[in-house]
This record gives C-alpha cells, structure tokens and sequence, in this order.
C-alpha cells in the first residue's frame, strides 16, 4: 500500500513468526536494509510507504506496526481520528506504545481481539467498527499463515485476483504486472484472502456486494493510474486532495483544531497583520484566501508576490503573522521571504504539501495539505488545497480571536466539508471542456475574468493556459476591462467568465453586464456560473454549469474547468503537459 508515499517505507513476512524490516526515507534505504538484513522468501507479506502526518518520518513511525504481543502485523493509509481516546483507553490496559502514529491503534487493537481467541476477520471487523476517520487496513497474524485481511472506509482498496495467488493494494499499479483481474472494495468492506481464495463481507460479517473489473492499462501507465499525464490524475484527485486536507480538524464537540498549529493562542490574539506570501499558482491560492480571512477574521490581510516581499522593507513587527504558501515546501523566493520575517520578528506560518521540507522547516508553524504527491510541474491539487488549508487557517484565527461565532464557524466547516462532492460533479461534467478546448485549438489569444475571490480564479486560468498551451493568456478583474484592457478584444477572441453565485449582493448582476460589454465587442463568451443562473444564460456562448456554493466557497469548484482547459488545449496541440518547456516543478533559485 502506498500513502501520498515517499518518506519512510516497510515490509514484513510471515514465517513462523512475524519480521518487520523499516526504514524512514525514500525506498532505497529500505533496499539498503533488507540487503544488509535480508528477509526469508514466504507466501505472505505487507508493504507499506509512508506520507507522515501523526509523527514524523521516523524508523519506528514507519508502518508495518506490529501488536506489544508480535502477533499482528498491520500497515495503513488515512486518518484515525478518535485515536488519542483509544490509544489512551489502551494504554489504561498496559499496552506500550512503540510509535507516535495513529495507526499503532489499530494494531494494538487488534492484538487484543485475538488475544482475546477472537479469528482474524472477526477481530479486524470488530476493530473497525470502533475507529472514526479515513482508513485502509491490512493486516497479518503470525498464528494465521497464507492469510491476510484488509478492510476499508474512506480510503482505497483493490483486491487482485491471480492464479493460485492473490493481491490486495491501494491502487492496482501495484499488482498490473501479475494480474489485470481485480475487485474494487465498497465502502466498510472486509476482505479475507488466502492464496485460493478471496471472501469479502461488511463490517458485520454480513453478504457484501463488490465490483470485479479488469484493468486495461498497461504497467507504464500504472504510475499514472491510467491516465495519460500525471496533471490530468491529480486533476481527477482534486476531490480527494481537499477531503484530506480538511479531514480530522474538527472535533467532535464542534471546535476547530489545527493540531500542527504550534503557535499560543495569545500570541494569535494579538496579531494586527496578516501578510501571505507566496509565487505563482500559491500566490494566486493566497489572493483567495485574502477574501475569507479578512471576512472572517477582520484582520488587515496583504498577499504579496514572494519575490518582490523583502526588497520593498516590508512593515513587520512582532505582531505580524506572515503566512507562506508552498505545495512543494523548497520556492527560494518564499524561503527568502520566511528568514527576512523572521528577522523583523514575526510569526511564520507555513501552508505546505511536503513533510518536512525546507519551508515548513524554517517557519515557527505548519499546515499540511495532505494532497499527496503532486507530479505534473503545473499545480492543480495543490491550488485547491492551500485555498481549503487557508480558509481552516481564517476559521481558526477567527475562533481563537472570538470574531466569529461557533455556529457561523460550524456552518462555513459544513460547507467546506461538502464541497469534495460537488468537485467530483464539475469532473463528472468536464467532457464538455474537451469539446471547448478542441473548438478552440488555433486560437492565439484567451482572456479570463472573474470578480472578488473569481479574480485569481481567472489569474489562475491564464497561468495554466500559459504554462501548458503556450497561448498569450490573461486574467483580469472584469470591472477592470473598461480601462484599459477590452482594447484587446477583437471578433471571435475566446473569454472564460466566472460568474459569482447568485447572491445578496450587485456582484452577480455587474459581472452580467461585464459579459455583454464584451460580447457587443464580438468576444465570444464561455462562461462559467452556478447551475439554473437563467440571467447569465442569454450572453453565455458557451455555458459550464456549477454547482450551488457560497461565493468564498466558488474557487473550490470553479477553478476545475478551467485546469482542464489548459490540460485539454496542450494535449491537442502536442505538448508536453506535465513538463512544459522551460519549467521545473521546484523552483529552487531567486
Ligand atoms: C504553476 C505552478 C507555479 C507554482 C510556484 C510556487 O502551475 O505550479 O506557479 O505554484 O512555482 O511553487 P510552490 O507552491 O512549490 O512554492
């Protein structure tokens, strides 16, 4: 099983007994290892790569985790989220805890069932029903030879069916080159397997209905999950991304809780300044996030370029609170932005994809997005989550400082929680991009408008069709055409239009007008704007449905398309989507 997988890894076998071999860092420390110590060749075994997030990358963090007793062997992918109450009821029993992560829990736990005489499947089913969260189990007993069990909620889990062997993985590029012949797991699903055989329940033991399939891909496009580049893979990861980026900050007593968060609350008080600073893409996720949290917080809130930050003498004091925004935790120019902060004495906060990294490393604290790895050099998942990461980081502020109340905090969580779905709608629908994008294959020019937190999301569009397509593209706010830019506007010229929910306020109805101007210029619109938005329909040339939100929340949702835009256009034209010419994925110079 992998994680968002790269920083610590492990195996175990079973032969008589069960031996663990683990190794934080990448796979070719556990390679050193296991050739210094080598593991016997038996018929039952569990890997497992790991992407830290309760503990860090450490030799005894890495999975398999083995029960205090050494029966069971366990490896996971997810979030426990009730692991503290459960590692505490444990450890009132007397278990000793070798680890800091949340998936000892489940290994101890299941030590106990079968301690207790409790059958594998029995006692896995038995502690599944008491874990709350994310999680895909797989798990060993060294007094079970040639049997496995692995159980899933929230998470991924395929099964492979071989001959006189079986599988189970996260995904199947695991196993594509022994079997294309795999069984997709349902949500609170078990399955028992043995070398002959594969017995699948729910969480009760009770009949479970699966889905067989057979993979059609071949082994080079497994990495890719079958897709052709990585950019489209993560862009189809995006519901997933956000949903792990928000998953486990919520109490059950309704209180928002940044765990990461090492900053005192006191010290959050008294911030009278708030500063994001970032690049590219991150920049343009900070330029949203500016909308939510002075919304919400009613703290002055600047976004500003990482590179041009520390040249201007910035006004920092103490109690300035500059966020950084970095999918990839190593941007010098943000880097450079974080030490000249730290300097004047501010807090750092760093908003990042990757544990561990450089940026994260030198901030005073962390939010991790959790995306997973993010490939293609054009971030998409990255986007989504540091806008979702910034507006837990404005809720909190908000709580901390009492500017909003719980239930206005509860309602924004609410909705932020069911935005994954409707994210995975806009992807269900995105065939029509396809069709747009080949209409639009020898165009030379697209512009993009947006109003309020629509603004960067038309930045972001531009960006995207720059980087990819190689098209002069631009982002504009649409109020702001009339002075200047519409000049640009000549017969036929494609225009992406966010259009704003339809709500209490003139934005909505400005932005209709912002359409016509342009199209009385012979533009032709595309526009994107909430479904049953009958106004706008009569100026849209092209229309893009999506789905009902609250205008902070539209980012979430509207920015999706137009990632499939540039995706789309690049492929037609034959470029080389997840390394664009002249680009690297980490940036590491000013
Ligand atoms: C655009 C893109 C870049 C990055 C920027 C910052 O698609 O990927 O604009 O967003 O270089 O990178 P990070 O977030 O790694 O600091």
């Amino acid at each position: 099983m992998e994680y968002r997988g790269y920083d610590s890894a492990g195996v175990a076998v079973l032969d008589g007994t069960i031996q663990v071999r683990k190794k934080a860092g990448k796979i070719a420390n556990l390679d050193a290892l296991l050739a210094q110590s080598p593991l016997p060749d038996t018929g039952t075994a569990i890997g497992h790569t790991r992407w830290a997030t309760h503990g860090g990358p450490t030799d005894s963090n890495a999975h398999p985790h083995v029960s205090s007793d050494g029966r069971v062997a366990l490896i996971h992918n997810g979030i426990i989220e009730n692991f503290a109450a459960l590692r505490a009821e444990l450890q009132a029993q007397g278990i000793e805890f070798s680890s800091e992560t949340d998936t000892e829990v489940a290994a101890q736990l299941l030590g106990v069932e079968l301690a207790k005489g409790a059958d594998l499947a029995d006692g896995m089913r038995t502690v599944c029903r008491r874990l709350a969260g994310a999680f895909t189990l797989v798990a060993i007993d060294a007094l079970q030879p040639g049997r496995l069990v692995a159980a899933r909620r929230n998470s991924p889990l395929v099964v492979g069916v071989g001959d006189g062997e079986n599988f189970v993985a996260s995904d199947v590029a695991a196993f594509i080159e022994f079997t294309r012949s795999a069984i997709e797991l349902g949500q609170d699903q078990l399955v028992d397997v043995t070398a002959e055989s594969i017995t699948v329940t729910d969480f009760f033991g009770g009949p479970a209905e699966t889905h067989p399939f057979e993979v059609t891909w071949d082994t080079s496009a497994a990495e890719k999950g079958g897709y052709d580049w990585f950019m489209r893979k993560e862009i189809y990861e995006q519901p997933k991304a956000v949903a792990d980026t928000l998953l486990g900050r919520y109490t059950p007593e309704g209180a928002l809780t940044l765990d990461e968060l090492r900053i005192p609350e006191a010290e959050l008080r008294s911030v009278d300044k708030i500063i994001i600073v970032a690049c590219g893409t991150a920049y343009y996720a900070g330029l949203v996030a500016k909308y939510a949290i002075e919304h919400w917080t009613r703290v002055p809130c600047e976004v500003e370029i990482a590179s041009e930050f520390r040249y201007r003498d910035p006004i920092i004091s103490p109690t300035t609170l500059v966020v950084t925004i970095s999918q990839s935790g190593e941007t010098a120019d943000t880097l450079m932005a974080i030490r000249h902060a730290r300097e004047q004495k501010a807090k750092v906060i760093a908003i990042c994809n990757t544990n561990g990294a450089t940026i994260p490393r030198e901030s005073d604290a962390v939010i991790y997005t959790h995306a997973g790895p993010e490939i293609g050099v054009a971030s998409t998942k990255g986007f989504l989550t540091q806008v979702a990461a910034c507006y837990l980081l404005g809720l909190y502020l908000a709580q901390v400082r009492g500017a909003m109340f719980d239930d206005e905090i509860h309602n924004v969580m609410n909705e932020l929680a069911a935005t994954p779905p409707l994210i995975q709608e806009v992807l269900d629908r995105i065939g029509q991009i396809r069709e747009v994008a080949a209409r639009f294959v020898d165009t030379r020019s697209v512009l993009f408008l947006g109003r309020h937190v629509g603004y960067p999301v038309a930045l972001e569009g531009a960006l995207k069709l720059k980087e990819l397509a190689y098209l002069h593209a631009e982002g504009f706010p649409a109020g702001e055409l009339k002075h200047g830019p519409i000049a640009l506007v000549e017969d036929q010229l494609p225009i992406f239009v966010v259009v704003p929910p339809q709500g209490r306020d003139q934005l909505h109805d400005k932005v209709v007008s912002n359409i016509q101007e342009v199209r009385a210029r012979g533009a032709l619109t595309i526009v994107l704007a909430e479904e049953g938005d009958v106004e706008v329909e009569p100026y849209a040339d092209i229309l893009f449905s999506l789905p009902k939100v609250s205008t902070l929340l539209q980012p979430l949702v509207a920015t999706v398309p137009l990632q499939m835009f540039a995706c789309e256009l690049a492929t037609l034209k034959g470029f080389d989507v997840d390394q664009p010419r002249n680009l690297a994925k980490s940036v590491t110079v000013e």
